[in-house]
């Protein structure tokens, strides 16, 4: 037995419209207050006032989101009691929306529970409904299953990974009205996300039939679209397709899962509060190279990166697999180029002394995170740590 889970998706200009399908009266919508001074969530509840919904707002999440913020928003929505929800935002909203959403179904409830072996959680909806609305072109948080929740512990801030099947949402709303106003740096980052997620998503020990054909088609639309969108954020044919493209990959990565270079980016990000999507880009390269040193014979990563590359041009059909494969790495520095992205963590102004007093926290965190054991190379300890390292001076994996 396996899974794909998907929510409804609507996609597209005035995909918004949709809304009015949506049965129920009362929404309570999480957002943030950047998108609040964007004019985002007065389009949204423009769009509930024409169809005649009554709204109350949450507009505190934070980035990053802390289990005492999800823990606020979760009372607001008890004392609404809303027929849906809808998030309005980029991961840390829907992410907060969806922790909202089970801890409102079911109240008794706390954070810990929501883990994948509750079999409750597969029954969300008995209350309300859940509409995802991404605003950024990158998490594929409307359509994936997991959770980050931030929470100080042990003298660190710690990111847990809450995951089930049942946080899937009912509906992903995907309308490119929203991410055209990104600027470009965070439309790189966030494309980068997407990069991550379908490459990760297609080597991962979980990928399969259903999310390796997502993956190809999301790697196809990054490369065609990120730089034109990058370079002129009103072409909106680009905003559409990276839109989509994040979307795919989330489908891809939520179904297949993604592996080091997110168990490194969490860790990262926990430490140092890197752009989640710029710090993956940057792993990205590195964890690849480390997949395709791997030296056990039955490992399949080299044939699967060679026939990305060759299916999508970059190499000839005759070609070794293993050297198509590095033309495919090859091709994601270049991209990472094009749109103006560190490739080394020591350009993300870390100070080296800095970068090694929080070494060994860096590769502690990364065995905490549950993408450590996707990855079709699994990393030990000495090899995270090398693997941080060059990342950090930008040296190709020899190992
Ligand atoms: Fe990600």
């Amino acid at each position: 037995m396996w899974y794909f889970f998907s929510p409804n998706i609507i996609y597209g200009e005035d995909a918004l419209d949709f809304l009015e399908n949506i049965s129920g009266k009362k929404c309570f919508i999480v957002s943030d207050k950047n998108l609040e001074e964007l004019g985002y969530i007065k389009i949204l509840t423009d769009k509930l006032d024409k169809f005649g919904r009554q709204y109350e707002i949450f507009n505190d999440v934070k980035p990053d989101p802390r289990e005492e913020d999800i823990l606020a928003a979760r009372e607001k929505c008890i004392s609404y009691a809303p027929d849906i929800i809808i998030a309005l935002g980029g991961g840390s909203v829907i992410d907060t929306a969806k922790s909202v959403w089970a801890l409102y179904e079911y109240p008794q409830f706390v954070v810990d529970d929501l883990h994948p072996f509750n079999p409750d959680l597969y029954n969300l909806g008995s209350k309300a409904k859940m509409v995802a609305i991404p605003t950024t072109s990158g998490t594929g948080a409307e359509t994936t299953w997991a959770v980050v929740i931030s929470r100080f512990e042990d003298n660190v801030w710690k990111k847990l990974e809450q995951a089930h099947r049942g946080f899937t949402p009912n509906y992903a709303i995907v309308d490119p009205i929203f991410p055209s106003g990104m600027p470009s740096k965070l439309t790189a980052g966030t494309g980068f996300d997407a990069l991550a997620h379908s490459l990760e998503g297609l080597t991962a020990v979980w990928r399969n039939e259903f999310s390796n054909a997502l993956s190809l088609k999301a790697i196809e639309l990054v490369f065609k679209y990120l730089p034109i969108a990058y370079k002129d954020g009103n072409n909106m044919e680009a905003r559409d397709y990276v839109h989509q493209a994040a979307t795919i990959a989330g489908l891809a990565f939520g179904n297949s899962q993604a592996h080091l270079g997110h168990a490194m980016g969490h860790s990262w990000g926990a430490i140092f509060h890197t752009h989640h999507g710029v710090a993956v880009g940057i792993f990205l390269v590195y964890i690849t190279q480390f997949c395709l040193n791997n030296t056990d014979e039955s490992d399949q990563t080299a044939a699967i990166l060679g026939k990305l590359s060759k299916q999508l041009g970059w190499s000839k059909w005759e070609d070794d697999d293993k050297k198509a494969a590095y033309i495919a790495i090859d091709k994601i520095k270049e991209l990472q180029k094009q749109v103006n992205l560190p490739s080394r963590l020591k350009d993300l102004e870390i100070s080296r002394e800095d970068f090694d007093k929080n070494l060994d926290m860096l590769v502690s965190l990364c065995f905490q995170s549950s993408c450590s054991v996707m990855s079709p190379r699994g990393s030990n300890a000495s090899e995270f740590k090398k693997l941080f390292t060059y990342a950090y001076e930008g040296k190709d994996i020899d190992f």
